[in-house]
């Protein structure tokens, strides 16, 4: 069962156990969406500092301009506040659809219960939010993304497997206190000790950014002069850990192994020149999906808890034939 799942599945019963004692508690309604002609919706993005963000970015504003859909964009800048902010004038400003990316799991929650009060659905795009402080189908319609952890665990899986005896790992994390972060290091970290016979031997955030990323690896690196793993939780990082490596005289890809989540086409580019090892990719996506299940639910529809998007897998034996659709 994946961490969302399974913690959507304890708060379940949770609220059920609730039930059975009070008898008489009620749940809040999530609010509906009428059926209109014409929707404004608001799309809160996390920042814009990535390939990632700007395709999901251009995904959304694709599909709203082909429904005829108003959207009303913000950009965060990588500021949970400025992001709560951001919501809040959504309300202020009458949208009646929000589609938010909530950078970190917690801080984000005071938004959704804005939006919810105000009557106004939220769906949560890509990351999600902490699942006991607020619950898809209560609190919000529902959370359209990526299994994060079976990410981290398709990459460790890879490296059980063609590792070829390098076994000290570097591990590069996302935004710290985002669910991507959160997920992929629980799925990669539980399946490498599983697999056995890897070290861990530094795990640091570089905050899903390249130039973070590349100077957090150059000071691991240093400090583990015999890491010959890199494990990075994106592209972005992925690619300045390169820097990071060629900068310390080694050759990543044969002194040391790099694996990355994302699928952008440099980082697709890289696997094909032999520095990438192999790359999940995070499908960004989002926009006919996101309309879509908007749609479903101004007909009434009940809307399963999680949207589950699909991912491709890139390594040395598919990503010249398949770079050409990377994003
Ligand atoms: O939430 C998805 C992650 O956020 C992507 O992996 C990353 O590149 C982005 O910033």
């Amino acid at each position: 069962m994946s961490r969302f799942t399974r913690r959507a599945f304890l708060l379940t019963a949770g609220v059920a156990g609730a039930l059975a004692f009070t008898g008489t508690m009620a749940l809040a309604e999530l609010p509906a969406l009428a059926k209109k002609d014409k929707y404004k919706v608001g799309f809160a993005q996390t920042e814009s500092n990535n390939p990632w963000r700007i395709a999901q970015t251009n995904s959304m504003k694709a599909e709203a301009e082909k429904n005829g859909i108003q959207l009303v964009y913000t950009d965060a800048a990588g500021s949970a506040a400025k992001q709560v902010a951001d919501v809040n004038s959504m309300i202020a400003q009458g949208v009646d659809v929000i589609f938010l990316a909530p950078r970190e799991e917690k801080p984000l929650i005071p938004a959704v219960m804005a939006a919810k009060k105000a009557g106004i659905p939220v769906i949560l795009l890509d990351r999600s939010v902490d699942p006991s402080l607020a619950k898809p189908g209560e609190d919000y319609v529902t959370f359209i993304g990526s299994d994060f952890i079976a990410e981290g665990k398709r990459v460790a899986e890879w490296l059980a497997k063609n590792a070829n005896g390098k076994s000290k790992i570097i591990e590069l994390e996302g935004t710290t206190g985002s669910s991507p972060a959160n997920d992929r290091k629980k799925g990669f970290d539980d399946a490498i000790k599983a697999a056995g016979g890897f070290d861990i031997v530094a795990s640091q955030s570089g905050d899903f950014a390249r130039d973070k990323g590349r100077q957090v690896a150059e000071a691991l690196l240093q400090a583990h002069p015999d890491a010959d793993i890199v494990y990075a939780h994106n592209d972005e990082m992925a690619i300045g850990a390169i820097a990071a490596i060629e900068a310390a005289g080694k050759a990543p890809g044969k002194d040391v192994l790099v694996l990355s989540i994302d699928g952008g086409k440099e980082a697709v580019q890289a696997v094909v020149d032999g520095k990438i090892a192999a790359v999940v990719e995070c499908n960004p996506r989002f926009g006919p999906k996101a309309f879509e299940t908007m749609m479903r639910y101004a007909k009434g529809e009940k809307i399963e808890p999680w949207v589950i998007n699909t991912d491709k897998f890139y390594d040395s034996t598919n990503a010249k034939d398949e770079i050409a659709d990377a994003y």
